[in-house]
């Protein structure tokens, strides 16, 4: 017979629901299944304390490792009484706390009370990442991604609902979120990222890693955006962390708290980084160069973050088209801004820009370049306001020419004649589009050799920029890809004036780059593979999936730049990615992106 409990029995359970452990407060998901109740003779040791409040390991931990055995007790009032190493109970409310509604949530205990001190200078010993078998997922953040973190559409549940049991062996926001609270040491600490202003740096440690670069980086790739490293935030001790450090530096083994911060896992370290080695040699120059002939005309390609005549980095990124380009033939530029740079005064040329750019590569004993871009309507292009930021060419005269100069203006569609000619040479694909909407229009050019003979086109792209994502450790899943329905939209519309020129002339040379603001394993730039016919320069060239990226982003090393050539350009087409910005500390960089140089053969 089944025996039910008494009315007394039930009674003495509510009642010792109270009474409960830090596993249990944590349960083995994402939300607290004691959010919002309040709790008592929670006990556990003092492991590390800040400004607010103070985290507690369980003395009665449990033998699962989806639940965390530490939890942040919030409120000053406790920090004060408080010692690292009190074994302590206390009562408090269970809490959900996010600063953002994209976050996600931390447990925590509010408003601690009848704080006992029950021993004091105890034995506080941090775990270790990577010792033990405990070491964090590789490639997967949540079981709510659908295989991929970029798989569409984005925000299809939210972490915080949904909130899934852990799998903290399969997924990575599941291990760190089953550590959450934990005092946990790093070792063989390398920066797989450079730090920000406030010196927030994402690192690796001893731990098993996929994707790792020639650098001491980690590179995403396909279905792996490595969510086995985590940023080191602010330190505790409220010392300042490095803001010089960059990409592959050591540092020595670093202890503090994971929590989430700003949308992501953090590790709060107990006290400021400190740096042992550096990786810090300097990208060297390409070695693709142009012999002026047909048959070794190199392409360049560079966002130069809004890039205007009064740029600081003026003699810089000259510095680098001159002398690590090498003086491209061409070189596809993004984020030229106009003669007034972000002034908004409805100034759109931008020829002052170029010919200062022209000038400063001459002077950095580059070629003598010429340059060619469409002036847009005034603030239509998206990006930093006033700036009219467009994509040009810069070309070198001696080498090449536009074929049958007659440029379009800012409303004109250029097309493609019967005899394969632009009907406006260069001139803007589609650019009343709506796709195009506050965003830059792509630049069509058809070039010949000096002796005619030899012609071939480029179109220079800049996307709709990926701003509005959210993070790829937050609550929406999969994260929030901001505007990738634009991108696709965009990449349909280059990817049909390309067939279109292929139809014409099936064996024509087209070079297709620029900035995509994608990677070339999400849908808007497969959608321009499949579609334009074109092959990825990466895949023709060789370059190992390691080694591709021209962007340093949180913990990725990633591409979105790309170069897409058509099938009459592939034979002994090479590229080279040149990291003069990401292989730099944040004060060093010239612009966001690394440039990108190409060279082929378009002898007829
Ligand atoms: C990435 O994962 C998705 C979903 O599981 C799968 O469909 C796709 O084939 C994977 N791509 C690669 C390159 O492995
Ligand atoms: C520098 O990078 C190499 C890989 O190229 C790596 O083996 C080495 O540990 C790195 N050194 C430092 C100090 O990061
Ligand atoms: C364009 O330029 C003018 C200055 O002539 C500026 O005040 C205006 O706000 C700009 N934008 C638009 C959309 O007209
Ligand atoms: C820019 O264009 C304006 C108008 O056509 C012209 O007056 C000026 O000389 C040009 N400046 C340069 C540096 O080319
Ligand atoms: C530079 O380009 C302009 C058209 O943009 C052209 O008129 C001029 O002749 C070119 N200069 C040289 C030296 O090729
Ligand atoms: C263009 O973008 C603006 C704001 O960026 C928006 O208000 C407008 O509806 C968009 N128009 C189209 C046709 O998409």
């Amino acid at each position: 017979m089944r025996a039910f409990p008494s009315l007394c029995a039930a009674a003495l359970l509510l009642q010792s629901a109270l009474a409960v452990t830090i596993p249990e407060i944590n349960g083995d998901r994402y939300i607290s299944p004691y959010k919002g109740k309040s709790v008592s003779g929670v006990k556990g040791l003092v492991t590390a304390k800040g400004s607010s409040g103070f985290y507690l390991r369980s003395t009665d931990a449990d033998s699962d490792d989806r639940t965390s055995n530490s939890v942040y007790i919030y409120g000053s009032r406790g920090v004060s009484q408080v010692a690292v190493g009190d074994i302590i109970t206390l009562s408090g409310k269970v809490a959900e706390y996010r600063s953002s509604s994209s976050y996600v949530y931390s447990t925590e205990i509010e408003s601690p009370s009848d704080i006992t001190i029950l021993s004091s200078g105890n034995d506080v010993t941090p775990i270790v990442i990577g010792q033990d078998d405990l070491d964090p997922p590789t490639e997967q953040y949540s079981s709510l991604d659908d295989g991929d973190v970029f798989s569409l559409p984005g925000d299809s549940s939210l972490l915080s609902t949904t909130n899934p049991v852990l799998e903290p062996t399969e997924y990575g926001m599941d291990f760190w979120q089953s550590l959450s609270g934990e005092l946990a040491t790093l070792t063989g600490v390398t920066a797989v990222g450079k730090a920000n202003k406030y010196g927030d740096t994402w690192v690796t440690g001893n731990w098993p890693v996929t994707g790792r670069n020639d650098r001491g980086g980690l590179t995403m790739r396909a279905n792996d955006s490595n969510p086995e490293s985590i940023v080191i935030g602010s330190p505790l001790d409220g010392s300042d962390n490095p803001t010089d450090t960059k990409l592959g530096d050591t540092f020595d083994d670093i202890t503090g708290i994971i929590t989430q911060a700003y949308g992501f896992y953090t590790l709060l370290p107990l006290t400021a980084l400190s740096r042992t080695g550096s990786n810090a040699t300097e990208a060297a120059a390409t070695t693709l160069t142009s012999d002026g002939t047909c048959s070794a005309i190199t392409i360049g390609d560079y966002n130069v973050d809004n890039f205007s005549p009064e740029s600081t980095t003026m003699s810089g990124i000259a510095d680098h088209i001159a002398n690590y380009l090498k003086s491209p033939t061409i070189v596809f530029l993004q984020e030229i801004q106009d003669n007034s740079g972000p002034t908004d005064n409805g100034v759109v040329s931008a020829n002052v820009t170029l010919s200062k750019l022209a000038s400063a590569i001459k002077e950095q004993g580059g070629v003598e370049y010429n340059y060619t871009d469409i002036d847009p309507i005034n603030d239509t292009n998206g990006g930093e306001h006033g700036g009219n930021i467009r994509v040009a060419y810069l070309y070198d005269p001696s080498v090449v020419r536009l074929r049958n100069y007659h440029p379009g203006s800012s409303t004109d569609a250029t097309e493609v004649l019967a005899g394969g000619g632009l009907s406006y040479n260069p001139g803007l694909i589609d650019p009343s589009n709506a796709a195009w909407n506050d965003s830059r229009k792509p630049l069509a050019a058809e070039w010949e050799t000096l002796d005619g003979k030899n012609s071939f086109y480029t179109i220079n792209v800049h996307f709709t920029s990926k701003y509005d994502s959210t993070s790829l450790e937050g609550d929406p899943r999969p994260p929030v890809n901001g505007w990738v329905e634009n991108r696709v939209e965009q990449a349909k519309v280059v990817a049909k004036f390309v067939t279109s020129i292929l139809s014409v002339k099936s064996d024509a040379k087209i070079v297709t780059a620029g900035d995509f603001n994608e990677y070339a394993f999400v849908e808007p730039v497969e959608v321009f593979a499949s579609k334009s016919t074109l092959q990825d320069l990466e895949e023709v060239a060789g370059i190992p999936a390691t080694e591709r990226y021209t962007y340093l982003y949180n913990q990725n090393c990633e591409s979105l730049d790309h170069m897409f050539i058509s099938s009459a350009l592939t034979s002994g087409a090479k590229m080279e990615h040149i990291h003069v910005n990401t292989w730099v500390s944040t004060a060093e960089e010239m612009s966001d992106h690394d440039p990108t140089v190409a060279l082929l053969n378009v002898c007829e």
